[in-house]
C-alpha cells in the first residue's frame, strides 16, 4: 500500500517495520512504546522526521498517551501526522498479528483486548481507539480495492 501515500512510501515502509521499536527493554524510559521508540528513532537512530511522527502516534497512540498522561509531551516533541499517511500506519499495525501474519482489524483488536485483559491502560486505550482504528484500516481498504478496479 505505499503507493498510496507518493512521497511518504518509504518513511511509512520504514516506520511499519520500526514502529514497536519502543517495547525493546534497552529503550524504555515512560513505558509508553510509541513515545520510547519514536525518541530512540530521532535521538539515536537520528531518524527521518516523518518516520519518528509516524512511530509516535501510530494507531491512534494519542489516546494511551492521555491516559498515561503523556499526550502534551508526545504531541509537543512529535506534531501528530495528518490524512492518508496516518491511516496507512495503522492500517499496517492493525492488519498484521504479532508474529506477521495478516489478519482482519476486528481479530486484531480482540487479540490485543485478550493479551492485556480487562481494565489494563492499553486494552481500555485500544478499546477507545477501536472505531477511528476501524475506520482508518476501511480507508485504507478501500484505497486498495480502487486500484484494482
Ligand atoms: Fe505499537
Amino acid at each position: 500500500m505505499a503507493h498510496l501515500v507518493g512521497d511518504d512510501a518509504a518513511a511509512l515502509v520504514a516506520a511499519a517495520w520500526m514502529h514497536d521499536i519502543g517495547y525493546s527493554p534497552a529503550l524504555v524510559m515512560t513505558g509508553m512504546h510509541q513515545l520510547d521508540g519514536a525518541r530512540y528513532l530521532r535521538d539515536v537512530v537520528g531518524a527521518d522526521d516523518v518516520i519518528c511522527r509516524l512511530v509516535a502516534h501510530h494507531s491512534c497512540a494519542v489516546i494511551e498517551g492521555r491516559n498515561r498522561g503523556l499526550s502534551d509531551q508526545l504531541t509537543a516533541e512529535f506534531p501528530p501526522v495528518e490524512g492518508l499517511l496516518a491511516d496507512a500506519i495503522t492500517y499496517a499495525d492493525m492488519t498484521t498479528t504479532p508474529d506477521g501474519s495478516p489478519v482482519e482489524v476486528e481479530q486484531r483488536l480482540a487479540e490485543i483486548l485478550t493479551r492485556y485483559g480487562e481494565g489494563d491502560l492499553v486494552a481500555e486505550s485500544i478499546r477507545e481507539a477501536s472505531p477511528l482504528i476501524i475506520k482508518s484500516v476501511q480507508l485504507i481498504t478501500g484505497k486498495l480495492a480502487e486500484g484494482r478496479i
